[in-house]
């Protein structure tokens, strides 16, 4: 689990989140939801480590991070495993070299442990046939699952995705976000998904913070986000014409 706490963060004197509190369960699929520039990113990268913050803190199942030795905090950064936005990934590497390369930056194993993991996790995600394939020669999707099993080859305890399914064609979003679900549940990773796609938030949001210029503005899950009339976010759902046809009709029916 991670807990957030009054978080803010500046760039110089403009404040890009500007007092954030929440916790991201354990097993779950937690996203982060909200327009362009509502401060995704920014808040994805305190929670790697990446960007320092003023106020506020996170704690990674109950270790307050800025209170931790340099050790400590190394061995959390091991913990994590992280999906850029855009895969990624060595264009001059192979896929399975791709994916041995945490093994390699943070681990002692054995060559022969590394290639075994590798190929343990190139099957998790289905590709166990393009070990000696460069990125250039698979699709946007299959690069999506190398970004993931490079992500999980760690064994990490929280993962962090960054619009993982961009790019993709609406059938391989899915199946990609299915698979990142099926991986937290199964490995009980701490997950948390920066997103700005309604099918992302049908689909995987056991759990839903909704950010609006660096505030949260909301938070439920799938099962709630219809159901609220916060005008927020019910804008942001219904952006999408289809999801204003689809309430129109409903309530239509309804009627
Ligand atoms: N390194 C930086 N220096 C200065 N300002 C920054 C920096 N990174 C982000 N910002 C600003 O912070 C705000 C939030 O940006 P962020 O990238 O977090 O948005 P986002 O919600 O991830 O958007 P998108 O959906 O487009 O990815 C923006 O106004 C952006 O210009
Ligand atoms: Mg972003």
């Amino acid at each position: 689990m991670i807990e957030v706490s009054n978080l803010h963060k500046s760039f110089g004197d403009v404040e890009v989140l500007k007092g954030i509190s929440t916790t991201f369960e354990k097993g779950k699929t937690n996203l982060i939801i909200g327009q362009s520039g509502s401060g995704k990113t920014v808040f994805l990268k305190c929670l790697l480590g990446l960007f320092n913050y003023e106020k506020g803190s996170i704690a990674y199942d109950g270790k307050i991070f800025a209170k931790l030795t340099e050790d400590e905090k190394r061995n959390i950064r091991a913990e994590i495993g992280m999906v850029f936005q855009g895969s990624a990934l060595f264009d001059s590497m192979t896929i399975a070299e791709n994916v041995m390369f945490p093994l390699k930056m943070f681990t002692k194993q054995s060559k022969s442990e590394m290639e075994d993991r590798v190929n343990f996790v190139l099957k998790r995600v289905n590709l166990e046939t393009a070990h000696n394939k460069m990125p250039s020669e698979a699709s946007g999707g299959m690069q999506k699952r190398v970004a993931i099993a490079r992500a999980i080859v760690n064994n990490p305890k929280y993962l962090f995705c960054d619009e993982p399914n961009s790019g993709l064609d609406p059938k391989t979003a899915i199946v990609i976000d299915n698979l990142i679900q099926e991986i937290t549940d199964e490995y009980q990773i701490t997950t948390v998904i920066n997103s700005h796609d309604m099918n992302s938030v049908m689909e995987i949001g056991e759990k839903i913070v909704f950010l609006r210029n660096g505030l949260k503005a909301w938070e439920g899950s799938n099962k709630t986000i219809f159901k609220t009339d916060n005008e927020v976010v019910t804008d942001f759902v219904y952006s999408s014409n289809l999801f204003k046809k689809v309430r129109k009709m409903y309530i239509e029916e309804n009627e």
